[in-house]
């Protein structure tokens, strides 16, 4: 099953081989090297650029990309597959990196809440569920398999409208509390990690505003391309050292407030 996630990454970066003009690498020289990176949500926009990226940084062993529709596959709500999933990366050599890529700001015809008037329970279960549980549940079965020596990472992707001290429009209820309580858990796990494993580094990212699906029904929002976000996602998980694990960064580097 783990080779048929190879196989996945492997076909990607076969595909993007045909692209005639050459990407920039993101060389990640700050990790051992050898092992697995995992990128959880490989389907989406930036998780997709960060598994190609990554396949081209050659720093790993394998670059292993799950989504909803790989084998073994992943589903946020069912802690079983996420159990399951977790299994097939360890079994595919020491967890060196993990990029939670997941994500949602809208579904279907409902879009993100304007005003209080729009807060529905089931939206804001549903919102939660994806952006917080869930990413939570890959943290608990993911952390444990970091290795106790070396640099090694779980970054989960949050957003800037997540932190209550930078938010001046309101609105965007759901995803922005949701996001809020991912950074929670993110500063939580970070603390209990650094335990077990010093050198190990648990962080929220900021990716910038990026053209994908997730961001398309917002005219305003003119991002950049997918693979120049991981470019930069990478570039700044290469950069980070232990003693800023616990921490909310954006596409620089730079520290979000909460
Ligand atoms: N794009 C931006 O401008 C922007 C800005 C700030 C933060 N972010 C954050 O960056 C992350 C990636 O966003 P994106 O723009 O790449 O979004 P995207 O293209 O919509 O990708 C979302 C990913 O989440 C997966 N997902 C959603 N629900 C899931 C579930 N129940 N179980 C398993 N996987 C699920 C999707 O899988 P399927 O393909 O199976 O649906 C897809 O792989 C998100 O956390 C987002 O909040 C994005």
């Amino acid at each position: 099953m783990t080779d048929q996630l190879i196989a996945n990454a492997t076909r990607d970066a076969a595909s993007e081989a045909t692209t005639p003009l050459p990407r920039p690498t993101v060389r990640l020289a700050s990790f051992p090297r050898g092992g697995v990176a995992a990128v959880f949500g490989a389907s989406g926009g930036i998780g997709s650029a960060l598994s190609s990226a990554l396949t081209d940084s050659r720093q790993f062993d394998a670059v292993l990309s799950l989504s909803r529709s790989t084998i073994p596959g992943f589903e946020l709500t069912d802690e079983d597959s996420i159990a399951r999933a977790t299994e097939q990366i360890a079994g595919a050599g020491e967890v060196r990196l993990v990029i939670i890529a997941t994500g949602m700001l809208h579904q279907g015809d409902r879009l993100p809440e304007k005003s209080w008037r729009e807060l529905d329970a089931d939206h804001l279960a549903r919102v939660f569920a994806i952006n917080a549980t869930g990413p939570a549940l890959l943290m608990k079965h993911l952390l444990p398999r970091l290795p106790r020596t070396g640099k090694s990472m779980l970054a989960a992707l949050s957003a800037r409208v997540g932190s209550i001290g930078d938010n001046r429009l309101g609105g965007w209820y759901g995803y922005r509390a949701s996001k809020t309580a991912l950074n929670q858990l993110v500063h939580c796990a970070a603390i209990e990690l650094a335990r077990r494993a010093p050198e190990a580094i648990c962080v929220s990212l900021h990716p910038g505003t990026v053209a994908t699906k997730l961001s398309a029904p917002f005219a305003s929002a003119s991002g950049v391309a997918p693979a120049e976000a991981a470019r930069h996602l990478l570039g700044v998980i290469d950069r980070l050292a232990p003693q800023d694990s616990g921490g909310f960064y954006d596409w620089r580097g730079t520290p979000v407030p909460w």
